[in-house]
């Protein structure tokens, strides 16, 4: 059954002249037909770079949206459109407006999940994997930091010459991850390096032995010496770091860090969204265009040696 779904995806994929880009959390088989799998940076680089018509984007909203503030031209499609981020949803361009007022002159440095609406009220936007450095590097000694505190205080530990407000926000399934789930994991697998995502709360990344993006962490496992990781970030990854290191093993840090909208997508919603050609995901003009200036300043600012 699935191996014929997979073949008209591959058959509509090519007559439509489309591309399917997918989240590193995505479900297996999703990553299995994607044409590139990888962490919201490369996401966008890719979708920025590659030569289609049609984006069919397997992820959440803010990654379909990043992908159509980036290609105007092109059809981007969200198999499942209530797939969203509760953690963008933290913060609209109201609430932004609204507390910005309180800091005259000091630029919006927004993490890519966010809204176009945010990114449009944005100086430059940033990703886990490039957070600390665009924030290094921007010629601006203070900044708000939207939506994500976490990420925010894992920027300030990095470049504490510089002053960095953080919008309240966090991202709930990594959030819930607390110091006693860390040591409850190190007791289990004594010989495993502790690996977490910068989303994690400080007294997590506090006992960690790498912070990185997802794809960061791929990379890290690749190129480390050691046979045992505790993974702190969403599950789905996990199923990429074996595919790529048959020879290792990767626990999770909890079981229960599942984010339900990076699993709503099955094969079945993208051949649909492939042959009905749906959700297509549009942003107003005005704030495309605004959007993608922060977008295109994370690309001017971003150099590819960071994690
Ligand atoms: P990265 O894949 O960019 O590390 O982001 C994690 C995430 O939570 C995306 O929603
Ligand atoms: Fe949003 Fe967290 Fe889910 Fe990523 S893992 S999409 S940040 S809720």
């Amino acid at each position: 059954m699935d191996q014929e779904i997979v073949e008209e995806i591959l058959h509509l994929k090519k007559q439509k002249n489309a591309i399917i880009l997918a989240h590193n959390y995505q479900r297996e088989e999703i990553q299995n037909i994607a044409d590139f799998v990888g962490d919201s940076l490369e996401l966008s680089r890719t979708a920025a770079e590659v030569k289609c018509d049609v984006i069919v984007f397997c992820g959440v909203h803010f990654m379909a949206e990043t992908a159509a503030i980036l290609n105007p031209e092109k059809t981007v499609l969200l198999p499942e459109i209530d797939a969203g981020c509760p953690m963008a949803d933290m913060i609209d361009g109201e609430k932004l407006k609204k507390w910005a007022s309180q800091y005259p002159n000091t630029p919006v440095v927004s993490y890519v999940n966010t809204t176009a609406e945010v990114k449009a009220l944005s100086y430059v936007c940033c990703t886990s994997a490039n957070a600390p450095q665009i924030v290094k590097t921007i010629p601006f000694s203070k900044v708000l930091f939207v939506p994500d505190k976490n990420l925010a205080f894992w920027v300030m530990r990095n470049v504490p010459e510089k002053e960095v407000i953080p919008w309240d926000g966090f991202c709930p399934t990594h959030h819930m991850i607390k110091k006693e789930d860390v040591l409850r994991a190190k007791k289990q697998y004594p010989n495993a390096l502790v690996v977490v995502h910068p989303e994690c709360r400080p007294e997590v990344i506090e006992l960690a032995q790498h912070v990185a993006s997802t794809s960061g962490m791929v990379r890290f496992a690749k190129s480390s010496t050691a046979k045992e990781f505790i993974i702190g970030t969403e599950v789905g990854l996990i199923y990429r770091l074996k595919k790529e290191n048959p020879d290792k093993a990767f626990y999770p840090l909890k079981k229960t860090m599942i984010c339900p909208n990076m699993k709503v997508t099955t094969l079945e919603s993208v051949l649909v969204a492939l042959r009905e050609m749906k959700y297509v995901v549009k942003v107003p003009e005005d704030i495309r265009i605004r959007a993608k200036e922060a977008v295109d300043r994370m690309f001017e600012f971003y150099k590819p040696s960071s994690k």
